[in-house]
């Protein structure tokens, strides 16, 4: 809270989820690349096959481009992104790893240095130069990869870091080796699917079978490190982490759910294609398979940031920036004190620092829409209990008083008409409007904390006496507040929950 909270209509995720999923499939398919042009090279060259040696030429251009422009770029932009979304923890991660990352810039200049001049040798350097050349921008690019990796998955595993500090606990960490045999293979992964989108497009013929059959090849073996690697991956994350989103994280799960069936529907396509039709294998075929790779990976690592949470470095500091050591400073002096740059407005700053990290008010995540009918004491409560809600937030560790000032700023910019005004629905769909504001942000249906089958065969009555109780039926759980007609299409859902008819 030490910096001034760079506030836009944009919502966050989104914003970092442009950059980094795009900066992430090109360097992966940097490293891969040169891995593929090189050892091609070499094979290429001990069978004195000139077709190969023109096609690889032809590859390292696009490969020294993308690690070049792309590459370098949207590694930069990503520096931005992160310093203005999350300063606190950019700040953590430069004071814990900044030989780290000095060292992965060494050699991220080693290996454009050596692409270009990969690029630049193919008739002018002597074969053997020009080999040395391309294990040097590939292992240049690895070992890049091998740094960064280790400040990654610090960040969701940091280990005996929290309790020691050290440097090297903090890198070799419990997820460490998995996730680098894991970007292993998809760097080969990216490379073959790469390999046969620029095949794809050659004339039907031995040579184009012969391509399209190696890269097809690569691609496979990819895929299959990456999938045994995440297996192991899962297992290397601590059980309180992977229980707590089985449980109630349906985001990730169901990411890594897809990431799955996308990997397996690859794996199957390519396969195919190299049994059925290696000859006449076509573009679109090729930019099929390339999208499913992406499609995987990107599945992948969002459900990496989303497993995360509350965290932005797990056991550490919180998705708003709010430090794990400071929640006793926090919960006795407020938030406030410690913001540094303050407009004025407290409820807003509050919003802004607790908050807006992760919601905006009407965009992305909005909070605006999820409130509209609740009242002020009912925001109130979901503020204090939002380490109850779904989406695994953070406590709120503020005062009491600035609780309050949250609600207030709140409650002021949202709709507080009956909900029945608000929506032009009644009965049943009100009743189910009504459970999804004032229930279901703490128990969604088909949850572990879903209760509806503790109300079976409850009467209207019994329903409307367990309403009354609210308050008492849980820690965190709100009084009910809401008025007649949306408590009476309340009661009415539960019980339809209760006949066991599907809402
Ligand atoms: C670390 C990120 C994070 C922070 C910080 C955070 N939230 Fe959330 N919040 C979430 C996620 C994720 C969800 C789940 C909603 C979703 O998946 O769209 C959620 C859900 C909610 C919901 C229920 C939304 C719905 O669709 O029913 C409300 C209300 C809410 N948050 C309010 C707040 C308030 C108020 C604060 C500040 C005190 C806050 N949140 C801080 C991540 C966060
Ligand atoms: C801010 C979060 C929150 C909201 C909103 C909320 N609850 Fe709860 N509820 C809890 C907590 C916490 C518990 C106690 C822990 C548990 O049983 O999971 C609980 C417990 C329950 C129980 C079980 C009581 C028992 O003794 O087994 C029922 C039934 C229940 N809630 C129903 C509801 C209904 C109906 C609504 C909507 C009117 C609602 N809750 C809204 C947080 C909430």
């Amino acid at each position: 809270m030490h910096y001034p909270f760079w506030d836009q209509p944009i919502g966050y995720g989104v914003l970092m989820a442009v950059i980094a999923v795009f900066h992430v499939f090109v360097s992966h398919f940097a490293i891969g690349g040169g891995l593929y042009l090189v050892v091609n090279e070499q094979l290429a060259r001990r069978a004195g096959d000139t077709d190969r040696l023109a096609f690889l030429e032809q590859l390292s251009k696009f490969f020294a481009m993308v690690t070049l422009v792309a590459g370098a770029l949207t590694g930069v932009g990503i520096w931005f992104v992160i310093g203005l979304l999350a300063p606190a923890a950019t700040e953590a991660l430069i004071h814990n790893y900044v030989w780290g990352w000095a060292t992965e810039w060494t050699f991220f200049v080693v290996e454009i240095a050596a692409a270009m001049l990969y690029f630049y040798g193919w008739k002018r350097l002597t074969a053997k130069a020009h080999l040395t050349l391309g294990w040097i921008y590939f292992v240049a690019a690895w070992l890049s990869l091998v740094v960064i990796n280790g400040i990654l998955t610090f960040m969701l595993t940091p280990g005996r870091w929290l309790v020691t500090g050290d440097f090297w606990q903090g890198f070799f960490n419990p997820t460490y080796w998995p996730s680098l045999v894991l970007r292993t293979g998809v760097c080969i992964m990216l490379a073959g699917l790469y390999a046969l989108l620029v095949a794809s497009r050659l004339e039907a013929g031995d040579f184009k079978a012969r391509t399209v059959r190696q890269a097809a090849g690569w691609a496979v073996v990819g895929l299959a490190v990456t999938a045994l690697a995440q297996a192991w991956y899962w297992k290397a994350i601590p059980a309180a982490v992977t229980a707590k989103a089985l449980e109630s994280m349906p985001t990730p799960i169901r990411a890594i759910m897809l990431s799955l069936w996308l990997a397996a529907a690859l794996g199957a396509g390519v396969v195919a294609l190299v049994i059925l039709a290696p000859r006449r294998f076509g573009t679109v075929a090729a930019l099929g398979f390339m999208t499913l790779g992406m499609a995987w990976f990107g599945a992948f690592e969002w459900s990496r940031e989303s497993l995360r949470k509350p965290y932005i470095l797990v056991g550490y500091m919180y998705g708003n920036g709010a430090e794990v050591a400071q929640t006793a400073t926090y919960k006795r002096d407020g938030f406030l004190p410690q913001i540094t740059y303050r407009t004025g407005d407290d409820g807003a700053d509050l919003f802004r620092h607790a908050c807006r990290s992760c919601h905006t008010l009407d965009g992305y995540k909005a909070v605006k829409p999820a409130l509209a009918g609740a009242d002020r004491a009912y925001i109130l409560a979901l503020i204090k209990g939002a380490h109850l809600l779904r989406g695994n937030m953070p406590p709120f560790l503020g005062t009491a008083a600035e609780a309050e000032q949250i609600a207030d700023h709140l409650y002021q910019r949202t709709d507080h008409r009956p909900l029945a005004a608000i929506y032009p629905i009644d009965g049943l769909a009100l009743g189910r409007r009504a459970y999804d504001l004032r229930c279901g942000k703490c128990h969604a249906i088909g949850t572990a904390s879903d209760k509806s089958k503790s109300l079976v065969g409850q009467s209207a009555e019994d329903l409307s006496g367990l309403l009354d109780m609210a308050s008492s039926l849980g820690e965190g759980m709100p009084a009910y507040t809401g008025d007649p007609a949306e408590r009476k299409a309340l009661v009415a859902y539960l019980q339809s929950l209760g006949l066991g008819g599907k809402p």
